[in-house]
């Protein structure tokens, strides 16, 4: 399928999907996250799929929510017509991993989009913001609370608070992404990173998102058991018996449809 506000690249078991309004600075408006959202169920449920790379151009990820379209909007727009809560969070239902790419700005709602991947590869120009109070709003799509759990609490009530932006290596030294590229390599290593992570047994690295997620809600003791599941179960999954018996045989295991 076509979509107006995104560009889809395929890489073998790896897809790529580019927020893609050039001329808004990718501004986050309905119909690009509606479209977000059916991308992205499509691909977890596609089988030809292991891992979803987000990203937008290398000049802005996203510089947040649609200012102009929303400016003018009601109470009766947002609260009872669930404006965010309805397209932007499809994203936290997906069950394989998804890398976010962030080249130039990532403020606001792209910022907070931005902290719904899974991890974060930022090329140098990357700049990070939540700038919503100065347009008059507190952020609305997570940020005073995924911020916050990323960077914590005195550079994050910093960012939010005087709206100032922190660039890459500020970003990776407080721990909001996990690596920093050169402009010109961001997407080669980031797609280099993908095709590692696809290349493991799916199955498995959705069942480290589903526990290291789980991590952010609930206690310790209740991760730690949670996590022991998924490891215990993994004794009745091929891709076990394959990964311990190339380790044994001195062989590349291969993880195909596993
Ligand atoms: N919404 C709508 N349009 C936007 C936009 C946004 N968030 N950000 C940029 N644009 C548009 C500009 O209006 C401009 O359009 P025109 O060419 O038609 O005038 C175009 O993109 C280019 O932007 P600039 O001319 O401003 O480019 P710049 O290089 O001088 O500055 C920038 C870039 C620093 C990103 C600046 O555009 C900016 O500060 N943008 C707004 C950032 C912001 O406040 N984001 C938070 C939005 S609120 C939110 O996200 C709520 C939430 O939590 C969900």
């Amino acid at each position: 399928m076509e979509y107006a506000d995104l560009l889809i690249e395929h890489h073998d078991k790896v897809v790529v999907i580019r927020l893609n309004r050039p001329k808004a600075m990718n501004a986050l408006n309905d119909n690009m996250m509606n479209e977000l959202g059916d991308a992205l169920y499509k691909f977890d449920a596609d089988p030809a799929i292991n891992v979803i790379v987000l990203t937008g151009s290398d000049k802005v990820f996203a510089a947040g929510a649609d200012i102009a379209a929303m400016a003018n909007y009601t109470y009766a727009d947002t609260y009872p017509g669930n404006y965010i809560g309805r397209n932007w969070e499809h994203i936290l239902n997906v069950r394989k991993p998804v890398i976010g790419v962030v080249a130039g700005y990532a403020l606001g709602g792209g910022c907070e989009l931005a902290m719904m991947c899974d991890f974060l590869i930022a090329s140098e120009t990357a700049k990070f913001g939540q700038p919503e109070i100065k347009v008059g709003v507190t952020p609305g799509a997570g940020g005073t609370q995924r911020l916050p759990r990323a960077i914590g609490k005195a550079k994050a009530m910093d960012m939010l608070l005087t709206a100032r932006m922190i660039d890459a290596a500020e970003a990776e030294r407080t721990g909001l992404v996990s690596r920093v590229v050169p402009a010109d390599l961001v997407m080669t290593v980031a797609l280099e990173v993908a095709e590692t992570v696809a290349a493991m047994p799916v199955s498995v690295a959705m069942q480290i998102k589903d526990s290291v997620n789980r991590a952010f809600e609930t206690t310790l003791t209740e991760g730690v058991r949670y996590e022991r599941r998924f490891f215990h179960a993994g004794f009745g999954t091929p891709a076990q018996k394959e990964g311990m018996a190339a380790f044994l045989e001195k062989r590349k295991p291969n993880f195909e449809g596993m």
